[in-house]
């Protein structure tokens, strides 16, 4: 659910505008937000290649940052099925290992995130920065 989020990206439409992080965002942007990107950000996971279960144990103390993982969305908006299917995922689990002894393979290689989250039609509301007749016409390089 981690590494291999089912749900790898979503997506919010602005009601209103707001400003973040020093970007100004008009109503009705589209802001996309990924897990797969997120729950591989080393700064977050120091070695997010790794499969370490003990990072969930609460005996070791580790703890990630709300927002950081997110398999099943959040807000107001989160996944009604998550209590069903973490249920289903335990059952599962349970049955297939009453019967098989799954052993590793060679890892496969992976390939690492390749979309690029920067906004786009937003800047810095102070940075004076450029904007295209296209941009401007489209009324996207305001503030
Ligand atoms: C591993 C299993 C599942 C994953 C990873 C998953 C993930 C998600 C995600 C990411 C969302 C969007 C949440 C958001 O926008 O913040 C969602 C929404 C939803 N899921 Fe799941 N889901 C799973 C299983 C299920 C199951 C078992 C059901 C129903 C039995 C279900 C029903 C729904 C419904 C109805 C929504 C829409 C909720 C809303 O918009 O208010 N999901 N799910």
């Amino acid at each position: 659910m981690r590494i291999y989020p089912s749900a790898w990206t979503q997506g919010r439409q602005a009601i209103a505008e707001f400003d973040l992080d020093g970007y100004h965002f008009p109503a009705g942007t589209i802001l996309m937000f990924s897990q797969w990107a997120l729950h591989r950000l080393p700064a977050i996971w120091g070695d997010p290649e790794v499969f370490r279960p003990e990072r969930w144990d609460p005996a070791t103390g580790q703890k990630a940052p709300h927002w950081a993982y997110f398999p099943f969305g959040g807000g107001q908006r989160i996944c009604i099925g998550m209590p069903l299917a973490q249920l289903e995922a335990q059952l599962v689990t349970a049955t297939v290992l009453q019967r098989y002894n799954p052993t590793t393979r060679a890892r496969l290689p992976s390939r690492p995130p390749t979309a690029d989250y920067a906004p786009s039609k937003a800047r810095p509301p102070h940075d004076p920065g450029t904007c295209s007749d296209a941009r401007n016409e489209a009324g996207i390089c305001q503030g």
